[in-house]
């Protein structure tokens, strides 16, 4: 862990040029996962260098995979020798996402034991639909000591009604699908470009999913799945950051490898707020305007406006002109930030899911703690645009979902940088 490590960030001028979005960290995740379902080599390109992919090539290893990882991002999982089908809980604590190795285990060896993800920063995140899923497939679930225990003689297609399109429990119930008998129908699926991504993947490694990207997706069980090549997504989150740097900062920023589709929501609230938005095939200009205007923002699933977001917004909303409200509809407790964006002058209140937001001309930079990767994102976003200095602390948050923010800013002309706390 880089506790010792803090970025600092000093107020900065409009910040102008261009910047490449990796791979996306949420897309990545669950197919390093979907790499379990088969028994040959997966090639996975344009992947992230981050700290959650660290951590799941380390549990894909300690699964028995081979795992290798190029310096121009290229990973190779060779899935022939996997022969365990627990995941222990150093692994799952350090990140909610090793939750999605349990479909694919259990799909591959009929029974397996993941430790239970627990809570997290952002609020209590059941896994209640994962389960539920796996167990419309035909497993027998036991949770205990901590851990999730799923057996199955065989998985066998049904029809899965979620009560919330939840993004991991689609994620995890498709992988588990996949190599189920017959035919699984997932009803009020999550919509997210990460399914539409990973959905591919399995597609393309003999899979036979069709509807990702909609609410139903129909997932016929086929008996094997094989080697592959895939390139993953571009980050939405990481490029909607960036959008918003050019925002708050007054800036003019060309924001290259982005799917326009993705970026949508984004793209409106950004246009409604000031900025003067230019799209094109492969990327997105975003000039910031002189002064922001205030807005409404609600959080919802995709293809709403993202609650990964909702923290980058909040700062920029911190110096709009006039009040804003935002509300958080789909995690209970994700306004952490907020009290670390008052220590820096923004005035906000909070009552249950809501945040109002009265815009203040100045924020002064403070000593503040990155509680959550885009929480850390947002205090970077605030400190561009406060007087003096900003130290932003617990920054192995921030490292877990983007690949060296403080260079790619500093190349955009912020004044930011890495030190190591005394
Ligand atoms: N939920 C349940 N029961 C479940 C699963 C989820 O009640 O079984 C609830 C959660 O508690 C939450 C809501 O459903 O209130 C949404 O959770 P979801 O399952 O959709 O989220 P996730 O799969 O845990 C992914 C991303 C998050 C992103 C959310 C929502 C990955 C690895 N993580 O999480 O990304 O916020 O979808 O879009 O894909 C981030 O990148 O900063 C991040 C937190």
């Amino acid at each position: 862990m880089n506790k010792q490590h803090c970025i600092v960030v000093r107020k900065s001028g409009p910040l102008e040029g261009r910047v490449r979005i990796d791979g996306a960290k949420n897309s990545v995740l669950p197919i390093m996962a979907a790499t379990l379902l088969c028994e040959q080599e997966c090639i996975i390109e344009d992947v992230p260098k981050l700290r959650d992919v660290y951590v799941m090539i380390d549990l894909l290893k300690t699964l028995g995979a081979g795992v290798e990882f190029s310096e121009d991002g290229v990973l190779r999982v060779d899935g022939s020798k996997v022969d365990k089908w627990s995941a222990p809980y150093e692994l799952v604590r350090k990140m909610r996402a090793s939750f999605l190795v349990l479909g694919p285990l259990l799909a591959r060896f009929k029974r397996t034991m993941v430790s239970m993800p627990g809570g997290c920063a952002i609020g209590t995140r059941p896994i209640d639909l994962h389960l539920k899923g796996f167990e419309a497939l035909g497993a027998k679930i036991n949770v205990e000591h901590g851990s999730v225990e799923a057996v199955a003689n065989e998985l066998v297609g049904e029809r899965i009604y979620l009560d919330f399109p939840s993004v991991g429990a689609t994620e995890n119930i498709i992988m588990a699908a996949s190599l189920a008998k017959g035919t699984t129908v997932l009803e009020n699926a999550a919509e997210e470009p990460e399914i539409v991504d990973l959905a591919n993947f399995l597609n393309s490694m003999g899979a036979d999913i069709k509807g990702a990207g909609t609410n139903t997706i129909t997932i016929k069980g086929v008996e094997r799945l094989g080697a592959t090549t895939h390139r993953v997504i571009p980050d939405r989150i990481e490029a909607g950051t960036f959008m918003v740097a050019a925002a708050i900062t007054g800036g003019d920023i060309m924001v290259d490898n982005i799917m326009l589709e993705h970026v949508k929501p984004v793209a409106a609230k950004l246009r409604e707020i000031g900025c003067t938005i230019t799209e094109f095939e492969n990327g997105i200009r975003v000039q910031g305007p002189d002064s922001i205007s205030n807005t409404t923002i609600k959080t919802l699933p995709h293809p709403g406006f993202p609650t990964d977001m909702q923290a980058q917004f909040m700062a920029l909303m911190s110096v709009a002109n006039g009040t804003s409200v935002i509300t958080e509809t789909v995690f209970e407790n994700r306004f952490m930030h907020a009290t670390e964006l008052a220590r820096m002058g923004a005035e906000i209140k909070i009552e249950g899911r809501t945040a109002v937001v009265r815009g203040t001309p100045k924020l002064a930079g403070a000593k503040v703690d990155a509680t959550d990767l885009r929480a850390g994102a947002a205090l970077i976003l605030a400190g561009l645009v406060s007087e003096g200095e900003t130290v932003i602390g617990q920054i192995h948050h921030i490292e877990r979902g983007y690949v060296h923010i403080e260079n790619k800013l500093s190349q955009l002309g912020a004044d930011i940088r890495r030190i190591q706390q005394i």
